[in-house]
């Protein structure tokens, strides 16, 4: 695989006006997001549920790619077509989440590093094979008292760099993505020294791991106060901080800047985005790989009737998406 293919893949994923939809949640995650909804987590109601998503008519007008967990993408559509061939044939293309989650990290309490790296290139031509072109590695940064300290952050970057490395050698680009975790009552102030650590660090490791970053794509989380802070930043000086820490930390050349929603409201999420983008004269494309922001109100809507609703679900996932799309590009108009 040339760097030349990598970079065509990493800016058809960041297209103008177009973002990724994320459902790589683990059948665990998933468990958790049914529950709350009162769907049975089988494999059959997981099956039709990310059929939903996929098979959202004309998703692909704002819609580069997806990223899918190890069981989706070995999963097909009801007439039978793979997921991911489906997906190649309507303008979309496949990504799959390759990190084993977060485990403690020894020696540092309170603080968690992201498993996967053994095994991990046969892994990659398996999926290659299976016809991914993209690949996700989630490491998570949790703020609170005295962390996160430099340990983790190391910790962690350095294994991003690996996975992202090795993505290169099988001609996957990497999705990479240091989540600063909103859980907490820190102020925006303190996210935004932690995220900016978190990417300095981060761009030293992939550079001591030779990875191209023409053929690699940020996924970040937003600077913002925690949750429980009682002194929640407005939405311009959410923009206006992530926008100044990102243009601080991440190269130029990188083909572009996704970033998850972390627990946002799908409209807080949606006019960060749009706010960042019309600040203009940035270096990279802007856009989203939401899973929660994209999704959480067509769940709920397909949770009152499986069958009944399965294409007014679908309606509100190409909503979702047109509205994030337009924030891309700074034209959302709320
Ligand atoms: P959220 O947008 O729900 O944070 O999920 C995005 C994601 O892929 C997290 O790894």
């Amino acid at each position: 695989m040339s760097i030349e293919q990598l970079a065509e893949t990493a800016q058809a994923m960041v297209a103008a006006g177009k973002g990724i939809i994320a459902i790589d949640e683990s059948s665990s995650t998933c468990a958790k997001r049914f529950a709350g909804v009162g769907i049975d987590n089988t494999e059959e109601n997981r099956r039709r549920y990310r059929e939903l998503l996929l098979t959202t008519p004309k998703l692909s007008d704002y819609i580069s790619g997806a990223i899918l967990f190890d069981e989706t993408i070995r999963q097909s559509t009801s007439d039978g077509v793979p997921f991911a061939k489906y997906m190649s044939q309507n303008g979309m293309i496949p990504g799959i989440k390759v990190d084993k989650g977060t485990h403690a990290l020894a020696g540092c309490p309170g603080e968690v590093v992201t498993e996967g790296l053994d095994g991990l290139r046969d892994r990659l031509k398996e999926y290659y094979g299976l016809g991914a072109r993209f690949a996700k590695w989630r490491a998570v940064i949790n703020i609170g008292e005295d962390i996160p300290t430099g340990t983790c952050i190391e910790a962690n970057a350095h294994a991003l760099a690996r996975y992202a490395a090795l993505c290169q050698e099988q001609g996957l680009v990497p999705m990479v993505e240091p989540e600063v975790l909103m859980d907490g009552n820190h102020d925006i102030e303190t996210c935004y020294d932690v995220t900016e650590a978190t990417l300095r660090a981060l761009f030293n490791a992939l550079y001591e791991q030779n990875v191209l970053l023409e053929g690699t794509i940020l996924k970040a989380s937003m600077v913002i106060a925690g949750k429980d802070c009682p002194d929640q930043a407005d939405v311009d000086e959410v923009a206006e901080s992530t926008v100044m820490c990102l243009k601080s930390t991440v190269p130029s050349i990188l083909p572009g800047v996704v970033f998850l929603s972390g627990g946002q409201t799908d409209e807080q999420s949606t006019a960060h985005l749009n706010a960042m983008n019309q600040l203009g004269n940035l270096p990279w494309p802007l856009s989203f790989s939401y899973g929660r922001a994209m999704q959480q109100a067509a769940l709920k809507l397909w949770s009152q009737d499986l069958v009944g609703n399965f294409a007014k679900a679908q309606a509100i996932v190409y909503e979702r998406a047109k509205e994030n799309g337009l924030a891309a590009l700074g034209k959302w108009e709320g």
